[in-house]
């Protein structure tokens, strides 16, 4: 089958992507808009960018219902940092609490039962329930596609702090089967690490 995306509707390319492209890491971006009042939402078109300096990206699209911009995004934009914080087994069901459209002002946060954790060098809190948390720098937005419904923007931040629970760092890396990552698949399935291989590079 060959699908050529001018003929489909938006949400149609868009379950094309998220089942081609998975299992999808997340990021849960915690803001804080100019009044520095907290947001938290999860976002799974995420991925590292850069080593030197450590450099992420994540991209919140407009909203499919009117083309609005999300308020992470926005966040992002008003105040030039974010924190990206790592959804473990234990955390997945409130990062989807988090998800849902609340209010602007509304704090995720307290409607999922997290605790906000001030950060040493941005503004936005990070979440104590979370593994592993970056606090990153806004570098740049692109703007990305179509200026209404389904159009994107990518968010590249450089990260000023990694946060790691102590248990998890062992000589300088993570121990990955201790972090019980969780990925999201397509709709509203998600998936748990499978079976892990070594391969040598030769
Ligand atoms: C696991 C998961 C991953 C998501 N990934 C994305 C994403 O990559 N891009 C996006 O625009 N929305 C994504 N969403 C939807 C946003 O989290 C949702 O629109 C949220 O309300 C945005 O919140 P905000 O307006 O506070 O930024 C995802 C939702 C879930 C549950």
């Amino acid at each position: 089958m060959i699908i050529d995306p001018a003929t489909l509707d938006l949400r149609g390319a868009y379950k094309l992507l998220i089942g081609s492209i998975l299992p999808r890491p997340i990021a849960w971006v915690s803001t804080v808009d100019a009044g520095g009042r907290p947001n938290l939402a999860p976002f799974s078109f995420f991925t590292g960018v850069a080593a030197a300096p450590p450099v992420v990206c994540f991209a919140p699209m407009r909203r499919f219902a009117d083309g609005a911009e999300k308020d992470t995004l926005r966040n992002v934009r008003a105040t030039g940092e974010f924190v990206v914080n790592i959804v473990d087994e234990d955390n997945v069901a409130r990062a989807n609490v988090t998800a849902r459209e609340f209010a602007p002002g509304v704090s995720e946060f307290a409607e999922a039962g997290l605790t906000p954790v001030p950060c040493e060098a941005v503004r936005a809190p990070r979440v104590a329930e979370s593994p592993v948390s970056l606090e990153c720098r806004l570098l740049q937005i692109v703007e990305v596609g179509a200026d209404g419904a389904g159009g994107g923007a990518l968010v590249l931040g450089e990260v000023l702090r990694f946060h790691v629970r102590d248990d998890l760092l062992h000589e300088g890396r993570i121990d990955t089967g201790a972090l019980r990552p969780v990925g999201r698949l397509a709709g509203s399935e998600y998936t748990t690490l499978g079976r892990r291989f070594e391969l040598e590079r030769k």
